[in-house]
């Protein structure tokens, strides 16, 4: 589904960018675009050992187009924190040459306001604080919750549903 709208707070984007929600026919230039963004080095990542087991939900994940080329997608995944059910977000990856145009933020803005609004309880994230703040997130209190591999605490960061009041805690696992 191509989307017309930007949520609140997201930037505005060159007009020949279009955003859609993410298809299963997205999946091999997605990996291609995760390749060429960040290399083999990525099934290393603790995040991503979360995400192995699961494919993405597409209705939270979304990819940007310019003139049919994509040039970023953001995936989510679903993951668990104890008891709690919730998302993973990631990778956020936006082409080298289309970075600095909004482009990341718009599909951050997209992917945790439809998180949001179908009800998730919270999205995860492993990233920099300071551009991730923006759309709500703050570093995950120390010790709070337990990662399946190394992780830097102060890149562990949530985002709460505005709905929610209780943050999880316990051990992060993926879940199908
Ligand atoms: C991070 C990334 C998705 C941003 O995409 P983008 O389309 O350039 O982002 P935007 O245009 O919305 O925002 C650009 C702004 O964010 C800043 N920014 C980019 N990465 C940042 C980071 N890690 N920490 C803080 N600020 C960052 C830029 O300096 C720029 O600042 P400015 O607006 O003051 O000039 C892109 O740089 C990318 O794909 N990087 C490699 C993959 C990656 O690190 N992904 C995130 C972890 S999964």
């Amino acid at each position: 589904m191509t989307l017309s709208l930007l949520p609140a707070g997201a930037p505005d984007v060159p007009s020949s960018v279009t955003f859609a929600t993410m298809q299963t026919a997205d999946a091999a230039r997605v990996n291609a675009l995760h390749e060429q963004v960040f290399g083999p080095g990525r099934y290393a990542r603790t995040a991503f050992r979360l995400r192995e087991k699961a494919a993405p939900l597409l209705p939270l994940s979304f990819v940007a187009e310019d003139d049919g080329v994509l040039i970023g997608s953001v995936s989510m995944s679903r993951i668990a924190v104890g008891e709690t059910h919730g998302v993973l977000l990631g990778p956020l990856a936006v082409l080298a040459e289309k970075r600095d145009l909004g482009v990341g933020k718009a599909l951050l803005f997209q992917a945790v306001q439809a998180a949001h609004q179908s009800g998730e309880p919270f999205v995860l994230l492993v990233g920099d604080l300071p551009y991730y703040a923006p759309a709500g997130f703050a570093v995950v209190p120390f010790g709070s919750m337990k990662m399946p591999g190394p992780v830097d605490p102060t890149r562990l960061l949530v985002a709460m549903n505005p709905s929610v009041e209780l943050m999880p805690t316990g051990v992060v696992r993926g879940t199908a």
